[in-house]
């Protein structure tokens, strides 16, 4: 088993169960000539992110983590018309690539990008009594996933889905040793996932992107 399988039965799935996708191409086409890394999800990825989308009936969906925009192009296209994604991003060269992302794929006006620190955004759209959001996805920096979580909840109501990104890294969140700060914000983020009462469960996955996966969640 190792990433060329994987990766081969990805552009299995890929040709076979979704559409081809010129605009998408182009906008991954563009985050590389733009320097970014390589860190948004799949094709394959980004379908399921979309099918949640759907299966949940979200309207309103928060992103922490924009980078290029790509994922959060899979929400918008899977909201209704009157749907709206609220994404954060503090690098501005990736906000910029982002923005001209979301012209490019028809999503614009259904996308609010907030540029800054995650936390202080967030805190922001707290202090503003923002409308609770129907899914929240959390793919920004990994030490920070117990802070996301816990300011999430209050722009949550029970029923909202929560999912978190890459919280997998290779298998390294089995292991309570180990010293990264990624694997260990994952595993506070687990640890936290439980004791405020979430509905959760981890699904590891491989592909093109390794061997990684999402953690899922319902706010009872
Ligand atoms: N969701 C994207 C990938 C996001 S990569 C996709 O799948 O297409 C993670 C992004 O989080 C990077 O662009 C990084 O700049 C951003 N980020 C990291 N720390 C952050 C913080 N504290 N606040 C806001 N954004 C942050
Ligand atoms: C990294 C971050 C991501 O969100 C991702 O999907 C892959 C890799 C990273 O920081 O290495
Ligand atoms: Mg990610």
């Amino acid at each position: 088993m190792n990433l060329d399988i994987w990766t081969n039965v990805d552009h299995f799935f890929e040709q076979e169960l979704l559409d081809a996708d010129p605009i998408l191409d182009e906008v991954l086409a563009r985050c590389a000539q733009a320097g970014l890394p390589p860190h948004n999800v799949s094709p394959c990825q980004g379908q399921f992110l979309r099918l949640i989308t759907m299966l949940s009936g979200a309207r309103r969906v928060l992103e922490i983590g924009t980078l290029g925009g790509y994922s959060t192009i899979w929400f918008a296209r899977a909201l209704p018309r009157n749907g709206r994604v609220v994404t954060i991003e503090y690098a501005a060269a990736h906000a910029a690539v982002a923005k001209a992302n979301f012209r490019l794929a028809g999503v614009a006006d259904r996308v609010q990008l907030l540029q800054g620190d995650a936390q202080v955004e967030l805190r922001r759209l707290i202090d503003q009594k923002t409308e609770p959001f129907d899914l929240v996805f959390i793919d920004a920096d990994k030490p920070s996933n117990p802070a996301y979580l816990d300011l999430c909840l209050r722009l949550s109501r029970p029923g909202t889905a929560v999912i978190a990104d890459n919280v997998v890294r290779e298998g390294a969140v089995a292991n309570a040793a180990a010293a990264d700060a990624k694997v260990a914000g994952v595993r506070a983020y687990c640890r936290q996932l439980k004791s405020r009462g979430l509905i959760s469960t981890g699904l590891q996955t491989v592909g093109m992107k390794g061997y990684d996966g999402f953690a899922l969640s319902i706010v009872r």
